[in-house]
């Protein structure tokens, strides 16, 4: 396999001074919005609430969080069948495709860094196309594009490509030569021939060049292999917890887990940073909060429960192996859920514990989402934990 040795990764978007990316990195904790363009977000329950996957819901949500100095927003990918994930929501049959509404939301905004997540096995993409697609992008944006590259962990989801289901750790092995390619045809200035073990060019070229050497590179993972990857190509690793949702147990395992993610990334002289998704139930006070909470679990929708937790059943993720059905119900990876100040010294736990950042996800978006922006920022501000 001939990678062209001879030429250097391109510059990382966080060592230009003036990237969005590294003004990002310059907050003593990122915030980014994880975006509800799926249908129930991330909980299948049937409490009332605003949320929805609409393209008008989330642009709105995206402006707002543009406005209250959030760093990032963030979309993630799945196809789902007939039916999402089942029970009368059909949790998750509609969802938007996150690298178009990037797209869009790139034309809206000004600010905010936008990642979308992409599964660059199915189909399958050529580096070539991303290459071309990603600078076309990250040029609509100023720079402030990222990918959040994704190899698949579901076994519904190759088939409806015609294709079979790969192993684990050979997704990374493939992820690692398409981004490789990637990287190369982002950085050089003359033709690319190559070939490699699953992808061949000859004389490709992709041009314009982007912004800040290139866009932003995020994998979300919870694997040894998926941590090698990161750490030789993502800018940030979107991680979860270990220890399943609950903060008590999440708390005390991230320390050695992101100390693993980390040391991945120094292996490649490379400074990995992570960012972390809770979902946050915040109320005026404590009392409110877990009312609120115990109203969204006691009318989960059970069909997609139980759907839901088929799904993960079926699939090889490492990332989420501790997380149990029941706390599916309210979703995310790490709950907190309590009042503004609870809520905040809980955030400084969590950077205590390694965490660079936070993508945030709420169970009714638009209300939760101000206010958050209302009664949690102001308190991270005096804590410390935003600029
Ligand atoms: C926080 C987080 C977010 C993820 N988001 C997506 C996603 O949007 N779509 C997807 O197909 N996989 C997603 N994944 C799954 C991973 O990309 C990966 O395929 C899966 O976790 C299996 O790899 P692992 O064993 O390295 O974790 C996510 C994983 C994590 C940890």
């Amino acid at each position: 396999m001939d990678l062209r040795p001879d030429l250097p990764d391109p510059p990382e978007p966080g060592s230009f001074g003036d990237s969005p990316l590294s003004r990002a990195l310059a907050q003593p904790l990122m915030l980014g919005l994880f975006l509800p363009i799926q249908s129930g977000g991330w909980s299948p329950s049937l409490e009332p609430r605003s949320t929805t996957w609409t393209f008008d819901y989330n642009a709105e949500l995206t402006l707002r969080a543009e406005a209250l100095g959030f760093d990032l927003v963030f979309g993630l990918a799945e196809w789902v069948r007939h039916g999402g994930y089942g029970g009368v929501s059909r949790f998750r049959e509609e969802s938007l495709d996150p690298f178009i509404t990037a797209t869009a939301l790139a034309a809206l905004t000004k600010r905010i860094i936008l990642i979308s997540t992409i599964h660059i096995l199915y189909g399958p993409w050529h580096p070539l196309h991303l290459a071309k697609f990603g600078a076309t992008l990250d040029h609509i944006a100023g720079g402030r594009w990222g990918v959040n590259v994704v190899t698949g962990y579901a076994p519904r989801e190759p088939v409806m490509f015609g294709m079979q289901k790969v192993e684990h750790d050979l997704r990374y092995r493939m992820a690692d030569e398409f981004t490789t390619i990637l990287k190369k045809l982002w950085r050089s200035s003359e033709n690319v021939s190559l070939s490699g073990a699953y992808w061949q060019l000859e004389d490709a070229f992709a041009r314009p060049q982007p912004r800040f050497g290139r866009p932003i590179l995020v994998s979300a993972t919870g694997s040894p292999a998926g941590f090698d990857y990161a750490g030789r190509h993502s800018d940030i690793a979107f991680i979860t917890s270990p220890a399943g949702a609950k903060l008590e147990n999440a708390l005390p395992a991230l320390p050695d887990h992101i100390a693993a993610i980390k040391a991945a990334g120094r292996k490649h002289g490379r400074d990995l940073r992570t960012l972390i998704n809770p979902m946050i139930v915040c109320r005026d006070t404590d009392a409110e909060a877990w009312d609120y909470y115990d109203r969204i679990v006691r009318n989960a929708d059970q069909g997609a429960v139980d759907g839901y937790a088929r799904h993960h059943a079926l699939a090889d993720s490492k990332a989420w192996k501790n997380h149990r059905p029941q706390d599916r119900i309210l979703g995310g990876n790490i709950h907190i859920i309590g009042g503004p100040d609870y809520v905040t010294e809980q955030l400084a736990n969590l950077k205590s514990a390694g965490c660079d950042g936070l993508q945030i996800s709420f169970y009714d978006f638009q209300p939760d989402l101000d206010f958050f922006g209302k009664r949690v920022l102001p308190l991270m501000r005096q804590a410390g934990l935003r600029n």
